[in-house]
């Protein structure tokens, strides 16, 4: 698929066939999380796979939605505050930045393999901190559902126009 192509098919999906994902293709929407680029190549994150049916149920104390329940697979993408970079002149933290890149990079690989993703970030940090223990310096971030569509969705985009984003020259 061309990569204009590509980034017009993504979309949020939010309902998915009752269909595995195969493991070959899982690992291919990893490993594009892996190349993702990053702030001095800190590459400060971690990706939790949830699958396990009892694993699965319980997360719906995560992120309680009827179509997120569908999704087959998890993805939660943790941030490591203690490898990301932080900007000298003003200790910016950089590790959201880098772990967006990354889940980009894996939407974009599952759409390319047919399957659809939704991000999710309004989900219950805490009970997803203590469902998976997570260390102090490791954040949640995101979650993607991950699954087969069994919608079509739309390719008519909601986006501002480019004249009002894209400033030439000056603000
Ligand atoms: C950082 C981020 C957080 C998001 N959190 C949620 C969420 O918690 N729940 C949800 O249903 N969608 C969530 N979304 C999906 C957005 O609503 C969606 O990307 C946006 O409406 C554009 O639609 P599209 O992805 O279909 O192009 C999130 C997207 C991003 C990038």
């Amino acid at each position: 698929m061309k990569f204009k192509e590509l980034i017009q098919q993504r979309y949020s999906v939010r309902s998915y066939k009752n269909q595995e994902v195969e493991k070959d293709k899982l690992i291919q929407i990893l490993e594009a999380g892996q190349m993702a680029p990053s702030a001095v190549n800190s590459q400060p994150w971690h990706f939790i796979v949830v699958q396990e049916t009892n694993n699965h149920r319980k997360f719906s104390e995560i992120y309680h939605r009827d179509w997120f329940n569908e999704a087959p697979v998890y993805i939660v993408i943790c941030g490591d505050h203690s490898q990301s970079w932080k900007r000298n002149e003003d200790q910016k933290d950089h590790c959201d930045i880098d772990a967006a890149i990354a889940i980009d990079h894996m939407t974009l690989q599952a759409t390319e393999l047919g399957l659809g993703t939704c991000w999710v970030c309004n989900f219950h940090v805490q009970n997803c901190i203590d469902f998976f223990q997570l260390p102090d310096s490791i954040e949640p971030i995101a979650i993607l559902s991950l699954g087969y569509p069994s919608d079509k969705g739309s390719l008519q985009k909601k986006r501002k126009p480019l004249n009002e984003i894209v400033h030439w020259e000056s603000f």
